[in-house]
Formats: C-alpha cells, sequence, structure tokens
C-alpha cells in the first residue's frame, strides 16, 4: 500500500486503527531498557510512540502517512512525541539513537528496510522488529496475505551484520488478547521476533 491508500484507511477508522498499547513482547523488551532517544519506525496512530514517551524516552514517531500522524498528535501524551512524515525506505535520522522499533511494518524489501533500520542504532542500543510471519496465512491470523512481503526468522536475522548481537529471533505465536487491530481480533496470530543489540 502506498502512502495515499494507508491515508485513506486511516480517514475510514473512526479514531483510529490499532490497538492502545505496543504488542506485550515490545512492551517487555522495552521495560527493562534505560530510557534514552527512540525512533518508532512506522508508528500509525503512535501507539508504541507513545507508550515509550510516557516512559522516559525521548521520541520519535516516523510514518509516511499524514493522516496516521494526524490521529496519533491527537492522542493523549502526543505532544511529547516528534511526529515526523517519511518514507522509512528513504528517511534519515540526524543521528541514531538508544532504540529503534518496528512493528508491522511489511515492504517489498523488508529486508533492506530494516538492515537502513539498523545503521540507525547507536552502539549499546537495541534494534526491536515485530510482524506477520509467513506462517500467519496458515494459521489464519489478520494481517496480509502476500508472503512476499511477510517476515520469517531467516529475513529478519540476516538484516543485521556482525555488529549486531541477536538476543532473540524467532516465531511466536500471539493470542487474541494481543491483538494489533483496535477492534481486536478472534485467531492467534503467527508473528516474527527480531531484538538485537549492536555492540559494536
Ligand atoms: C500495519 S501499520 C502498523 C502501524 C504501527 N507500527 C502499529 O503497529 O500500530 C503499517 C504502517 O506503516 C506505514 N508505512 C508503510 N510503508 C511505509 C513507508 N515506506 N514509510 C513510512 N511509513 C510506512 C503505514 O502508513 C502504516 O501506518
Amino acid at each position: 500500500m502506498d502512502a495515499a491508500q494507508w491515508d485513506e484507511r486511516y480517514r475510514a477508522s473512526a479514531g483510529g486503527v490499532w490497538a492502545a498499547e505496543p504488542p506485550a513482547v515490545v512492551r517487555e523488551i522495552t521495560a527493562s531498557l534505560r530510557p534514552g532517544t527512540t525512533i518508532d519506525v512506522a508508528t500509525g496512530d503512535g501507539r508504541t510512540a507513545l507508550w515509550l514517551a510516557a516512559r522516559g524516552w525521548t521520541t520519535t514517531g516516523v510514518d509516511f502517512s499524514t493522516e496516521a500522524l494526524a490521529l496519533a498528535a491527537a492522542r493523549p501524551g502526543g505532544d511529547a512525541v516528534t511526529w515526523v512524515r517519511g518514507d522509512v525506505t528513504t528517511w534519515e535520522p540526524v543521528a541514531s539513537v538508544d532504540l529503534v522499533v518496528s512493528c508491522y511494518l511489511h515492504l517489498p524489501d523488508s529486508a533492506a528496510a530494516v538492515a537502513r533500520m539498523a545503521e540507525w542504532v547507536a552502539p549499546g542500543g537495541v534494534l526491536v522488529v515485530v510482524g506477520h510471519d509467513v506462517d500467519n496465512i496458515a494459521a489464519g491470523g489478520h494481517g496480509p496475505a502476500d508472503p512476499a512481503i511477510l517476515y520469517t526468522p531467516e529475513l529478519l536475522r540476516g538484516a543485521v551484520d556482525e555488529r549486531f548481537h541477536v538476543a532473540r529471533c524467532g516465531r511466536m505465536t500471539r493470542s487474541p488478547a494481543d491483538a494489533e487491530l483496535r477492534g481486536g481480533h478472534a485467531a492467534h496470530a503467527v508473528d516474527t521476533l527480531l531484538h538485537a543489540v549492536r555492540v559494536r
């Protein structure tokens, strides 16, 4: 989907598309980190950026949808986040950060996109990427049905180089209680998670 299609989806929503809070695994990983600077890549209506900002992170939320960013900025705590309109395949931050998070960003070349995000992580910093796994199609979970844009553990692991220690990379089953849609969904979903620490 291009930016205009995403704008349309957000415009058609009644005040937001995604769940109120970040995915449970993102909350779990980031809760153990000391707050610093962070980028929420493809922030959507801002659930992860807002959650991190509320916990003391100096947060930038990037998305190419103007409508998404308007919804995000209007949410409680929206003033605490720097919202940036940018296409993450070309956008660059002014400086590297302590934490880069990406949730459910699916692009034709996801490996290249994750490799770009990895460049934005400062030495000692953390990269967390979570998205729909190819196995999610067979599992019947909500999400895209095109395997070409879905993740596998091999794809995410291969997107970071030897400067990173991979703390965790693999498939995860997500319960309906951790749905990414605001209205929830009934089926279990299968995600891929990458949690990597930049060691040099
Ligand atoms: C499935 S939504 C996920 C939103 C958010 N990360 C979350 O989990 O709630 C995907 C988001 O990626 C954004 N997006 C897709 N391609 C993008 C690109 N090339 N650059 C910036 N944002 C993009 C869309 O506008 C949309 O908000």
